[in-house]
C-alpha cells in the first residue's frame, strides 16, 4: 500500500494540477512519451483502463501498466471505465498505483464504495459520467480522495467538452469548501487552453488531457499556458 498525501499534492503543484491521459500518447513509444511527460511538469499520469463492456472500447491492461510504472516518479491514476473495478482494481493497487477511480454507475451504492476502498487499500476516486446525477455531494466527498467529473461520455480521446457538467463541478468545489476538506476535484475529458478555464473558474484542481497535451509538439509549452489560465 501507498500512502498518498492529497494535500501535499496539491501544493506541490500550486493547487492546480496538470494529469496527462496517456490514451492520446504514442504507444509505440510509450516509455519515451512518459518521461517527456515528466519532463514538460506535468503533476499526475492518467490511465484509462477500457474493457470493451463498460465502455464501447478497449484500450491497455496491468501488463503495459506494469512496464511503464517504473519509468517514472510522477504518481499515477487509473481510471477504470471498466464492469469490474474489484477484480482489476486491487491488481493496479498492488502495482503501487497512487489513486483507483471507478465509476459510480458501477458501483451504486455506498456500502459498494465502501466495500471498494477498504479493498484497494490505497487512495480511491469515484468517477462520474456526465448524465450521472447526484444527490448528496457530501457522503461522496467524504467517502473518496479523488472526484473525476466526466465531461464527454468515457470511451475514447479527442471528443467535445460537454459544458452542463460545469454546475457539478462547482457543487463538488463548494461543498468540500463547506466541509473543509481538501479532494482532488479532477475533470476529463476535451480539456483544452479554453475549457480549462471553465473549469479552473468552476473550481477543479485537477486537469486530465489527452489530445491536448499529446496531439501538440511541445508538452512543456502546453503545461506551462495551462498554468496561466489559473492565474
Ligand atoms: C475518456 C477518457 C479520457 C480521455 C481524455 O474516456 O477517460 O481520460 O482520454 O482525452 P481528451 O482530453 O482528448 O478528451
Ligand atoms: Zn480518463
Amino acid at each position: 500500500m501507498i500512502n498518498f498525501d492529497i494535500n501535499k499534492f496539491l501544493e506541490s503543484c500550486g493547487g492546480l494540477a496538470v494529469a496527462p491521459s496517456i490514451l492520446a500518447a504514442d504507444f509505440s513509444n510509450l516509455g519515451a512519451e512518459i518521461e517527456a511527460t515528466e519532463s514538460a511538469g506535468a503533476d499526475m499520469i492518467h490511465l484509462d483502463i477500457m474493457d470493451g463492456h463498460f465502455v464501447p472500447n478497449i484500450s491497455f491492461g496491468p501488463p503495459v501498466v506494469r512496464s511503464i510504472v517504473d519509468k517514472t516518479n510522477l504518481p499515477m491514476d487509473a481510471h477504470l471505465m471498466i464492469s469490474d473495478p474489484f477484480e482489476y482494481g486491487k491488481i493496479f493497487a498492488d502495482m503501487d498505483i497512487e489513486i483507483i477511480t471507478a465509476h459510480i454507475e458501477v458501483i451504486g451504492r455506498i456500502d459498494q464504495w465502501q466495500k471498494f476502498r477498504c479493498e484497494m487499500n490505497t487512495s480511491v476516486g469515484l468517477a462520474i459520467n456526465p448524465e450521472t446525477e447526484i444527490e448528496d455531494y457530501e457522503r461522496i466527498i467524504e467517502n473518496f480522495d479523488l472526484i473525476l467529473i466526466m465531461s464527454v461520455h468515457p470511451g475514447f480521446a479527442g471528443q467535445k467538452f460537454i459544458p452542463s457538467v460545469l454546475p457539478k463541478i462547482e457543487n463538488f468545489a463548494n461543498t468540500c469548501e463547506k466541509i473543509g476538506v481538501k479532494r482532488i476535484i479532477s475533470v476529463d475529458g476535451g480539456i483544452n487552453l479554453e475549457t480549462a478555464k471553465l473549469v479552473i473558474d468552476a473550481g477543479a484542481n485537477m486537469l486530465v488531457m489527452g489530445k491536448a497535451f499529446y496531439g501538440g509538439k511541445n508538452y512543456e509549452e502546453i503545461i506551462r499556458k495551462i498554468r496561466e489560465v489559473k492565474i
